[in-house]
């Protein structure tokens, strides 16, 4: 008989704890916090969506002011696979809509008890900013164009699981920089893990503040594919004005969309990735959407995965450090 899930996450965790009390940043996370984090979700992710008690008595809200396909639903799913009582609210569908402050409407979630909070909108520094007021645990799920910190989590896994390790790799990101949070995440995990990175896009799409990492610009991506173990496309996110920024989508896509002349110029062995959703034909290619180093849906189901991880760390603490808040 196999050793049952829980068994083997507890064996496997050995009484570790996260260093963090709660999730706003991938700069929150040590090395040793992320491959904590990745064992676990490698365990989760063999286990596809077998349910276990070890949140049962917990209430878990996604609070997603903005929308999402793949980070709202792999939450819940992990929420209730995990035994919590996981419910979603929307802007349009919460008191939000009627003029109600973020402080207001997340002092009312925690005051029903929300052991966490996951929190998505469309404002910088939502998270950090509320989790000052409320006892709750707060994991940012994505906040403007700041940062995605489970993004990169899921990123990390799924290059690790391809490369096996990411020192000396060369990672090519190429696209909408300055409005991208999945670029924000990203970038700071890479570095982490001692990646090569080389950033390809308009000029008009770099933000100012990359001086403080170590990467390298390149203006064409030709120049830039040859030697390439992971090629990571961004979205134009033109929810967040980027059109403003370059001539025309089509003028973008003929520059920087990755088709299959361009993937091949990157090694043999290189992976393309994109945080999705994918704008088939600007971004990404439609036909190379099925290619087999195409790892866009492995993506995702390492999102489940890392996500189950994470809240079953976060929620279930052993060193009984509770989390202090103030009101300010
Ligand atoms: N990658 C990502 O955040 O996708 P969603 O917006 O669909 O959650």
């Amino acid at each position: 008989m196999s050793t049952p899930l829980k068994e083997k996450l507890e064996n496997t965790r050995k009484n570790r704890d996260l260093g963090i009390l709660e999730l706003f940043s991938i700069d929150d996370l040590s090395v040793n916090d992320i491959s904590l984090i990745l064992e676990l979700a490698e365990i989760f992710k063999q286990s596809k969506t077998e349910k276990t008690d070890l949140l049962k008595g917990t209430t878990i809200i996604n609070a997603f002011y903005e929308a999402s396909t793949r980070t709202r639903t792999s939450f819940e799913i992990a929420g209730k696979n995990l035994g919590s009582d996981t419910i979603n609210i929307s802007a349009s569908s919460s008191s939000l809509s009627k003029g109600e402050s973020y402080i207001d409407t997340t002092e009312t979630l925690a005051a029903l008890q929300a052991k966490m909070i996951i929190l998505r909108s469309s404002e910088s520094g939502l998270p950090i900013f509320v989790a000052k007021h409320i006892p709750s645990i707060v994991i940012n799920a994505g906040d403007g164009s700041h940062e995605h910190p489970t993004q990169a989590l899921l990123d990390l896994k799924t290059m690790l699981d391809y490369h096996k390790t990411l020192k000396g790799k060369k990672v090519t990101i190429v696209g909408d920089i300055s409005h991208s949070r999945v670029f924000g995440s990203l970038v700071r995990i890479l570095q982490k893990f001692e990646a090569n990175i080389y950033i390809v896009c308009p000029e008009t799409f770099l933000p100012h503040e990359l001086n403080q990492f170590n990467i390298k610009l390149s203006p064409s991506i030709e120049d830039t594919l040859p030697g390439t173990d992971v090629i990571y496309a961004l979205r134009v996110q033109e929810e967040r004005g980027a059109k403003g920024y370059i001539p025309s989508l089509r003028e973008y896509s003929k520059t920087y969309g990755i088709n299959p002349r361009r993937f091949a110029m990157a090694n043999p062995d290189a992976i393309l990735m994109h945080a999705g959703p994918v704008i088939r034909d600007i971004d990404v290619f439609s036909s190379l959407m099925t290619h087999k180093r195409t790892k866009i849906l492995d993506m995702v189901e390492n999102g489940l995965a890392v996500r189950k991880s994470l809240l079953w760390l976060l929620c279930d603490r052993r060193d009984n450090k509770q989390k202090s808040y103030k009101i300010i």
